[in-house]
């Protein structure tokens, strides 16, 4: 990393702990304050119509209180073992997007270490546990798995409890300072009580379920995993630590100085298994995620996938800068200003790329599995996704 790149990473960083920081204040305004206000412009007559909507807006209020302890406990935690300075009045100044992060991290907490989830998780891994369990029946500790874009690091945990040497790459400082509290903080089972919901007010059957308090982590992770050695979290972006040196320019998920091109070359042919679950749409282009896949697999090796294609800069205005370089001096040319939308392949068509363009052959697939991603099971909008499962085998 340059000092450039260094500066950067410290303000994501503080940005991220000061969202944490600044949870509660931001919640309440946000989804409280506006309905204190409207409750209070109500007529005394419309008042007594639904007389319990001020206690059950004090609920909210302490609802959002308890989430905020958590979100206190980790950067109580956090602090030091960070490097962050200890006044969270010096950090920068966390983006309306960081805020939102923030909020919706809670619901993906329920989704990988609440039972809560339980059904949701199991339609990926009872697929995955099945082909693996068949391919590697003995000696799984010296099978190399790699799961990019490992959110929580739940699919990295169950992966360890079978016995595979596992890898988790994460990008997001989000994620991977609430997994590092999650995991390696020593929690109890269930010490926690978080209200991941309670930031939703659509879509309830009744009000309890806005309310509803789930309980994590759902194991105690360190008795699990801990000491063993066969789970790592590796932090930064897939393609720019696994990737190859060439045929990708450089990007903002992509970068080319000496060392992380050095990593790149030590990670080729590396792993056994490649895991994607929920995370190839987080691509601004597929083509890359495919070529990082094929270059840290071994040959023979497995890309086992599960997720929907909700490509998620579709909507993306931003542009990023993107260039070629020489793999050898870094030296770049044709640098242009690319849109970060663009190249939202569907099923098929990667199919078709990963096996005509990439050496891969197809063992398995499956398309519109229904999944939910972190909701409340009970939330009646039935927000979801339609998944495609799949295996592709390096040759
Ligand atoms: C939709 S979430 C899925 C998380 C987890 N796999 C799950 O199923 O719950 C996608 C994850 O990919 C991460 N991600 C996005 N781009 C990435 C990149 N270039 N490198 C590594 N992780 C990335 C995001 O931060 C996010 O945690």
């Amino acid at each position: 990393m340059d000092g450039q790149d260094e500066e950067n990473d410290v303000l994501l960083l503080e940005r991220t702990a000061s969202s944490f920081f600044r949870y509660k204040e931001f919640a309440l305004e946000e989804f409280w304050r506006p309905r204190i206000l409207r409750w209070e412009s109500l007529s005394e007559h419309q008042k007594q119509m639904i007389p319990w909507y001020n206690s059950y807006l004090e609920d909210v209020h302490d609802a959002i209180e308890t989430n905020s302890i958590f979100y206190m406990n980790l950067l109580e935690r956090s602090v030091k073992l960070w490097g962050l300075n200890s006044d969270p009045n010096l950090w920068a100044q966390p983006s309306g997007t960081d805020m939102r992060k923030t909020i919706s991290m809670l619901n993906q907490i329920a989704r990988e270490w609440s039972t809560h989830c339980e059904e949701e998780r199991d339609q990926f891994l009872l697929l995955l546990t099945e082909f693996l369990e068949e391919k590697f029946p003995s000696d799984r500790n010296t099978i190399k798995i790699l799961i990019p874009g490992a959110g929580l690091g739940r699919l990295a945990v169950e992966m360890v409890r079978l016995g595979f040497n596992t890898e988790a790459n994460e990008v997001s400082y989000h994620m991977l300072m609430n997994s590092q509290f999650i995991m390696d903080g020593g929690l109890q089972k269930e010490q926690i009580a978080l209200f991941p919901f309670v930031h939703s007010f659509s879509h309830h059957i009744n009000r309890a379920e806005q309310l509803r308090q789930v309980n994590i982590p759902d194991m105690n992770i360190v008795e699990e995993v801990g000491g063993n050695g066969l789970l790592s979290m590796v932090a930064g972006s897939f393609p720019d630590l696994y990737g190859p040196n060439v045929n990708i320019k450089q990007s903002e998920s992509y970068s080319n100085s000496a060392y992380i091109r050095e990593v790149r070359a030590a990670n080729r042919g590396s792993k056994h298994v490649v895991i994607t679950n929920f995370f190839i749409d987080t691509c601004s282009n597929i083509l890359d995620y495919l070529e990082t896949i094929t270059h840290v697999l071994k040959v023979d090796g497995y890309w086992i996938n599960f997720g929907p294609f909700m490509y998620h800069f579709e909507q993306d205005h931003q542009t990023e800068m993107t260039a070629d370089f020489d793999a050898y001096t870094g030296e770049l040319s044709n640098i242009l200003d690319t849109p970060l939308r663009g190249i939202e392949l569907s099923h098929e068509d990667i199919l078709e790329v990963a096996t005509t363009h990439f050496p891969f052959k197809l063992l398995k697939q499956q398309t519109n599995i229904s999944s939910s991603y972190g909701t409340n099971k009970l939330d009646i909008s039935m927000l979801g996704y339609q998944c495609s499962f799949w295996v592709l085998q390096k040759t």
